[in-house]
């Protein structure tokens, strides 16, 4: 059992989930893309966990290798190389943007973000990501912006700019929560949004930028990620909405009971053991007011090799693909819980919390 704590002074324990199968879908859906109104069909079927995951002997042979701590660099090495230079190739440019935050004011905002009496979950302290302090350092702040882009750019590798990428990737997600915010909520307004793992605020301002009368919150465990977020915020043309960024763990957060009508979590759990997931449904679910929605974008399927390099820097995702999500949200409380492909490689998953 973890005991955690956060700044707000609650307190609650985690205990470990017996990890179950997903359920799968046969049915085919279309999706519609925001902006230029072309359709895409994609499979609900995909929601399988890829048969490389698990104790499969292929995924027994990459912890094995893994666990070997000079191929383990090796590949630590490679996986952030195929990072860097896939995002280049796709004019994303990653040097340039990690230079300009690391030589900007940014770190001034730490001192007024950073909780320092949080405690971290212990997942959160291994190395990460091909950064050996994980998501605790300036380098993995400053890169994360980048990552992001060359995530979305990969996802719709047809795509002729990051703008009709994101279209698709981030349109889809924004327009599956207002569709089953409107059919489920019961007219309950989106004023308060929770983007959980918010890290540097990208999500956070894309959800800003379709609720624009929303007040925005992104919390998130790092710092530093948090730093840039506030930083790049105070920098960005002018929103309506307004913003506060929460130093916290979104398995406890503290905040008030039922005072958002969003919780956003994009992107997080892939790093999260299923514990984690377990918890931070039951926290959503607290946080929600009734008729609020939850909606949770993730991935849906890699392929072997992918899986194989994000696998030496991503130690959960195992973990994530076995977890039966669906039946997590429910056993949280949700209701009305419905998944879907938003683009070829992310499935969005929406619920409600029952009035
Ligand atoms: C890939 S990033 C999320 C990206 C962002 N939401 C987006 O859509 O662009 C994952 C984030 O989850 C955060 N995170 C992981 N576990 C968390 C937890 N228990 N509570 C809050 N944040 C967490 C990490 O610090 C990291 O910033």
């Amino acid at each position: 059992m973890a005991l955690c704590v956060s700044k707000y002074g609650n307190y609650h324990h985690s205990h470990r989930t017996p990890v179950t199968q997903p359920t799968t879908r046969k049915s085919a859906m279309t999706v519609r893309m925001s902006g230029g109104g072309r359709l895409a069909s994609y499979e609900e079927g995909k929601l399988e966990r890829p048969n490389w995951t698990g104790q499969t002997p292929l995924s027994r042979l990459v912890g094995a290798l893994i666990s070997f701590k000079p191929l383990y660099s090796v590949l630590k090495l490679g996986a952030r190389q195929v990072l860097i230079s896939t995002a280049e190739k796709t004019n994303v440019p990653w040097r340039e943007m990690t230079k300009e935050i690391l030589e900007s004011d940014v770190y001034k905002e730490l001192e007024s973000i950073q909780n320092t009496s949080l405690i971290y979950p212990d997942y959160y302290l291994n190395p990460f990501h091909a950064y050996d302090e994980g998501n605790l350092s300036w380098l993995a702040a400053a890169e994360a912006e980048a990552a992001t882009m060359s995530m979305v750019r990969r996802a719709i590798p047809d795509a002729s700019s990051l703008e009709e990428a994101n279209e698709i990737v981030r349109g889809n997600w924004l327009n599956a929560i207002e569709q089953h915010h409107q059919q489920y909520s019961g007219n309950l307004k989106i004023r308060d949004i929770l983007d959980i793992g918010c890290s540097v605020g990208v999500s956070t301002r894309f959800l800003a930028d379709k609720f624009p009368s929303a007040k925005l919150t992104g919390l998130d465990l790092s710092p530093y990620f948090l730093a840039v977020a506030k930083y790049k915020e105070k920098g960005s043309p002018y929103r309506s909405n307004s913003f506060q960024w929460i130093h916290a763990n979104g398995e406890c957060t503290g905040l008030d009971s039922q005072s958002f009508d969003i919780v956003s979590i994009s992107y997080v759990l892939h790093e999260c053991p299923a514990r984690a997931t377990v918890n931070l449904a039951k926290e959503s679910f607290r946080l929600l007011r009734p008729g609020g929605t939850l909606v949770i974008t993730d991935n849906s399927e890699l392929s072997p090799v992918l899986f194989t390099l994000m696998k030496s820097t991503e130690p959960f995702l195992d973990e994530y693909y076995l977890l039966d999500l669906e039946k997590t949200v429910k056993d949280a409380g949700f209701v009305n819980v419905h998944t879907i492909l938003t683009d070829p490689r992310h499935r969005t998953l929406t619920a409600t919390v029952p009035y």
